[in-house]
């Protein structure tokens, strides 16, 4: 059965400027690899302050995680500030905070300062419980929150329209159009030796001095690199084994007049859900989210249709508008890894494992990669540490994730012989399975005709499996995924899926 609304982003539908390829090469002082929120930002602090940048992105700008946002701004994380207290410390945990709340204010203030038309309200945020099995949680949360000075209360019935056990509830946070903002960020780029380029994909950096950032469109000469891409492509640091991708599933429904809750709201209960409204001149929508699954395993078109049933069940939908996936890299510790490349590399920069909350953060973490670049002390460089390794922390984690994907990268190239050996696959869908003996991902395309592709993710070879709602091949291994053709659609890979021979 049909998924309802149209596949495509609520947020991506406004006109937005382009910018041209790379065509040759460009020597700046600050080359920036991603033009999503983090490196935009970032470009836009280095820039005011004297430096040439190039920002690099490989589709267009702000279209991809920060297109596909909830566009919450906050600093109340689910539940997040008992645990952090318990397991990273206070001083640690009132520094997330702290950069947090800071994040939303700088946006406020660059919105203000530059005349930005970005729908930005300040709005209370709530994490809740249906069904108050997670009420002393939400009470420690409360404690934790006000122990560290943010502007935590309890409050037992938020304002939606169905029963809550209790909430947490954040005053003041904020939401906003994310590419109403962005855009004229974007646009204030180009120009004084400064560049934004579009549809330029970076293939590799060779450090040096300076940097050699090589790109299908030529090479960047770089004194400074900051890879701000949702995960590197690069396998220096190791992030591809030290965050792990997530998906969820997004709605953008039109509501019944008069029925729209006022604030910002995300459950505390398995599965979860995210919910928040946004203005729009055509009628105002509600943006719903969730449940989350790992990216490459699972059925994303179940997902959808749990979402779906959430929001019908608990709002007077009248139309479903839109439906889009996201992806997110989840740090162990729930701090996300902001700061120097890895302990080897010198002037490389890097920003990931937003655990899904990469607005707030990711405003903090532009001035933090900034001041690294300026030389500048930085209040949060140390808690955001992208070097660290706190392992009595997160080593379990890291070991169990990593464990997990070597075991199903050896399963996939032992067990071939298991695949189906006919490739019967329905219009408009694909499948993994053996031709004239060998794996392929096949997809049949709405005419009938069949494409081949090697089934195996070019970064490092985990096998792929079809992602029916979003029709996708996904690899479950790091999250990188490519459309139905085989074109790279999100790293750390940086290349395409090998097309196979159809006879
Ligand atoms: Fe790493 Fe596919 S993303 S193997």
């Amino acid at each position: 059965m049909e998924l309802p609304g149209q596949a495509a982003s609520y947020w991506t539908e406004i006109s937005r400027p382009e910018f041209a390829p790379l065509a040759g090469g460009a020597k700046v002082d600050v080359a920036i690899i991603g033009g999503g929120w983090v490196g935009l930002l970032t470009a836009d602090l280095l820039k005011r302050a004297g430096r040439t940048v190039a920002v690099l992105e490989a589709r267009r700008v702000a279209a991809q995680v920060t297109g596909h946002t909830t566009a919450k701004l906050t600093s109340l994380h689910s539940l997040i500030y008992a645990e952090l207290i318990r397991t990273v410390g206070e001083t640690t945990a009132r520094l997330y905070g702290e950069a947090n709340e800071a994040g939303i204010r700088y946006v406020e203030q660059l919105a203000g300062e530059r005349g930005i038309d970005c729908d930005f309200a300040r709005v209370s945020a709530y994490s809740y419980s249906e069904d108050g099995q997670k009420l002393a949680a939400i009470h420690e949360e409360v404690e934790a929150a006000l122990r560290l000075g943010l502007p935590a209360s309890f409050v037992a019935g938020p304002p939606l329209p169905f029963a809550v056990a209790g909430a947490v509830c954040f005053e003041n946070q904020a939401r906003f159009h994310p590419l109403k903002f962005l855009m004229p960020i974007a646009a204030g780029i180009p120009g004084d030796g400064s560049h934004v380029f579009e549809q330029t994909r970076v293939f590799d950096v060779e450090p040096g001095n300076p940097h050699r950032v090589l790109t299908d469109g030529g090479t960047v000469w770089a004194r400074d690199v900051v890879i701000a891409t949702n995960l590197p492509f690069t396998l220096l640091g190791l992030h591809f084994a030290r965050v792990f991708p997530k998906r969820h599933a997004l709605l953008a429904s039109r509501l019944a007049a008069g029925t729209l809750p006022e604030g910002m709201f995300i459950s505390v209960d398995e599965p979860t859900f995210s919910i928040r409204p946004h203005p729009d001149p055509r009628g105002d929508v509600l943006i719903t989210v969730g449940p989350a699954f790992k990216t490459g395993q699972g059925d994303t078109y179940a997902a959808f249709r749990a979402l779906e049933r959430f929001t019908r069940e608990r709002f007077q939908v009248e139309e479903v508008l839109w439906r889009w996936g996201n992806q997110d890299y989840y740090s162990p510790d729930r701090i996300p890894l902001i700061g120097k490349l890895s302990v080897t590399t010198r002037r490389m920069y890097v920003a990931t494992g937003f655990s899904a909350w990469g607005l707030a953060n990711g405003a903090a973490a532009a001035q933090v990669l900034s001041d690294h670049i300026l030389e500048r002390p930085n209040p949060w460089a140390e808690m955001y540490d992208a070097t660290r390794y706190r392992l009595r922390v997160t080593g379990k984690a890291l070991l169990s994730e990593n464990f997990e994907v070597g075991k199903g990268w050896l399963r996939d190239h032992v067990n071939t012989w298991r695949l189906k050996d006919v490739c019967d696959v329905s219009r408009g869908e694909g499948a993994v399975c053996r031709h004239h003996g060998v794996p392929v991902a096949v997809y049949k395309a709405e005419d009938g005709s069949n494409h081949y592709l090697s089934p195996f993710c070019p970064h490092l070879g985990c096998m792929v499996s079809w992602n029916s709602a979003e029709k996708s091949w996904d690899c479950p291994c790091h999250g990188s995924r490519f459309s139905a053709q085989g074109e790279l659609l999100e790293g750390p890979s940086v290349r395409d899926l090998e097309r196979r021979s159809e006879e």
